[in-house]
């Protein structure tokens, strides 16, 4: 018998409806239109608005669509994993809150915390148990509600995130798709260039933190742009290497959308045209965890079963790696 692998067999996802754009921002901060396309390439974000509305919200929903879409049964599932860095709340996980507004009953599941690698590394995760042979249906919603963490009042990281939760459906595949491959990396080292400072058992929420901003995002853009922009290429060149796989023979490359330049160079060392690389941060911005699979989804009507995709993400941490998958279903 064939090896079992993971394939992804539905996606569906949940972006709010309320669209915050570049004149708003610079009417916010002192940016403007022309500084955030040319630097990061972004027009427009959604930001989750309303009053306890939270990430699991936005991954219930998602979830509830794909249910629908694939004629899923909630009860079915097995086992679900919650990428993000913007969970409800510490405890309990927001997979266990997802899987209570979802109806999943008959699951366990956890929380994975790798900022923009959050998928890649959940889907490798999730892929693992299918593997196994014991699993059959795993449910990933990867999703941030990264309004909760931005400064609105900090012009170097507000024009960057927004909000958005992408839930995904893993079954085994014996036909050879699936998730083929990954190569993962994370340097510790690089956990003070982009990080929360506040609020955890390093500094436990106080007075002080707030007074400080410790509970925002921060970010040292330039460090972080000079290892993302070579590390996502490296990983991506690595598993092209590794399977042979030229650039002809690419369908796509899905890489995480933190900023237009790195996706381009990205792209020119994997010796790609822009024809094959799915681009959607000028709408949606960085989402973080929910990036990769939101261009999946983007673009699922133009998947065909057997095309082969490179994903490749990083992330704070820092995190970064990147999959090799061969999609499984035509829509
Ligand atoms: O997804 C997780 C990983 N994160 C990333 O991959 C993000 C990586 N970093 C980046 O994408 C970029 O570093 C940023 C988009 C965050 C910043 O772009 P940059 O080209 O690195 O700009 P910079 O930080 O070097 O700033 C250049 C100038 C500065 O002014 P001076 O000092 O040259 O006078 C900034 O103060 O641009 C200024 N600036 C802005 N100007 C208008 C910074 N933010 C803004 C802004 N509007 N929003």
């Amino acid at each position: 018998m064939n090896k079992i692998r993971a394939s992804i067999t539905g996606i569906e996802a949940f972006l709010p409806e309320y669209i915050l754009t570049n004149e708003e921002l610079s009417r916010m901060v002192d940016t403007s239109d022309e500084w955030i396309m040319q630097r990061i390439g972004i027009k427009e974000r959604r930001i989750l608005k309303g009053k306890d509305l939270a990430t699991s919200d936005m991954g219930a929903e998602a979830a509830l669509r794909l249910f629908a879409k694939t004629g899923t049964k909630a009860d079915d599932i097995d086992l679900i994993i919650a990428a993000t860095v913007t969970p409800d709340m510490f405890f309990p996980s927001t997979a266990c809150v997802i899987a209570d507004k979802a109806g999943i009953k008959n699951a366990w599941g956890f929380d994975l915390s790798a900022a923009c690698s959050g998928f890649i590394y959940a889907l490798q995760t999730a892929s693992q148990f299918i593997e196994s042979g014991r699993y059959k249906k795993v449910l990933l919603v990867a999703g941030d509600k990264m309004s909760s963490i931005v400064n609105y009042n900090d012009r170097t990281t507000c024009p960057l995130f927004g909000d958005a939760s992408v839930a995904v459906l893993l079954e085994p595949d014996t036909e050879d798709f699936g998730v083929m491959d990954h190569i993962f990396q994370i340097d510790g080292s690089g956990r003070h260039h982009l990080y929360v400072k506040g609020g955890g058992s390093l500094r436990p929420s106080s007075h002080e933190t707030i007074d400080s901003g410790d509970h925002y995002m921060y970010q040292e853009g330039q460090t972080v742009f000079k290892v993302a922009v070579s590390k996502m290429a490296d990983v991506a060149v690595e598993m092209m290497e590794r399977h042979n796989i030229t650039a002809e023979d690419l369908a796509w490359l899905v890489p995480h959308q933190a900023n237009m330049r790195i996706i381009e160079a990205t792209a020119r060392r994997m010796g790609l045209s822009k024809e094959k690389v799915m681009i959607n941060i000028e709408r949606y911005g960085n989402t973080t965890a929910a990036t990769i699979p939101l261009c999946l989804w983007d673009w699922e009507k133009e998947l065909k079963k057997g095309d082969k995709l490179i994903l490749a993400a990083f992330g704070g941490g820092f995190t970064w790696g990147s999959i090799y998958l061969k999609w499984a279903y035509n829509s």
